[in-house]
């Protein structure tokens, strides 16, 4: 049967229909609200190529995690911009660092879940996200770093460790790591298929990087692959990931509709910020929808395959689902 027999616009007739035979759907519980944290400020700082978006004291945890709450999202991602940086990134696993003062302020006086990120390109000197020897990042010393700062984490009160720095076999070394501290209920959520994008500008900016106009080629992934991503996805989860992600999202859904089909695992995908920052800059300039983009980008990323979203509009998307 065809036309006129078949009409598809029976079904988009009203609202309840539609809703009817909606096949994706947001909640609140999908997305997970990038939260960054500055040692060197006692008050709200905005992100100015992020608007809406600030970098927080370390205080008012409370108030944070209220109004997180209020808008009904229930998962936070934790970056921290540390007080002093240096080239072994030490401060990515003091005790008293940035990112465990963060956790530690945010479980004691809320009920989210606390993931943090980890990686040290906050907390370098050069900017790099791992150690440097004669101007490259060597793998295997930073894996042996990524270890302490997992396990501070976890000290902290962390839900979740979520590793972004690319190096191979970081999700074993952590896993390891964690399981020889006793933190072996603790889940990771990889970073697997993280593109080296031009579309992380602005978050750059929002930790006050100090990497310049360097480059992250040589352990973020090239643009065009995709085979790549799933071999890495793989290794991953062989090496035990619970959770697999894929980074950016917007440009990238092909990535997520494939690791989809491939891998039963719970999946993330990260809207970056430059994903955020752009929606932004149109609907400020009035040239569309922000609040329709915002819900039209979202629900994309979730048809492609992913199960949670980490992005900036959680709060927003939220409110407007509740
Ligand atoms: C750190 C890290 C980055 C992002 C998340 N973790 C930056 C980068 O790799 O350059 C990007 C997040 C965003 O753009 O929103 N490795």
């Amino acid at each position: 049967m065809s036309f006129p027999q078949v009409r598809m616009r029976r079904l988009r007739k009203n609202q309840a229909i539609e809703d009817l035979v909606a096949e994706t759907v947001l909640s609140p519980s999908d997305f997970i609200l990038p939260l960054f944290f500055d040692e060197n400020i006692d008050k709200d700082r905005p992100v100015a190529s992020m608007p809406g978006v600030v970098n927080h004291p370390l205080k008012g945890y409370d108030a944070i995690g209220q109004s997180i709450a209020d808008s009904g999202v229930r998962s936070v991602m934790v970056f921290g911009n540390p007080k002093s940086k240096d080239p072994k990134g030490t401060q990515a696993y003091a005790k008293k660092g940035v990112s465990q003062a963060a956790i530690r302020g945010l479980k004691e006086n809320s009920d989210l879940i606390v993931i943090a990120d980890l990686c040290m390109c906050e907390y370098t000197d050069h900017g790099h996200c791992g150690i440097v020897h004669n101007g490259v990042v060597d793998n295997d010393a930073t894996l042996a770093q990524y270890g302490l700062i997992a396990v501070s984490q976890a000290e902290a009160g962390a839900d979740m460790i979520a590793p972004s720095g690319m190096m191979d076999g970081q999700v074993g070394a952590i896993r390891e790591a964690l399981d020889n501290a006793g933190f072996t209920d603790i889940p990771i959520m990889a970073y697997s298929a993280k593109y080296c994008s031009g579309f992380y500008g602005p978050f750059r900016d929002a930790v006050s990087s100090s990497f310049g106009g360097g480059s992250r080629s040589a352990y973020q992934m090239q643009c065009g692959n995709r085979r790549e991503a799933m071999r890495e996805i793989e290794l991953d989860l062989q090496e035990g990931a619970d959770i697999i992600m894929v980074k950016p999202a917007m440009s990238y859904l092909d990535i997520i509709r494939e690791a989809r089909d491939r891998f039963d695992c719970p999946m993330a995908a990260y809207q970056v910020s430059g994903e955020y920052s752009m929606i932004e800059a149109a609907a400020g300039n009035g040239w569309l929808d922000g609040d329709r983009v915002m819900m039209e980008s979202l629900l994309s990323i979730k048809r492609a395959g992913a199960d949670m979203i980490i992005t900036y509009f959680a709060e927003r998307a939220a409110k407007m689902l509740r």
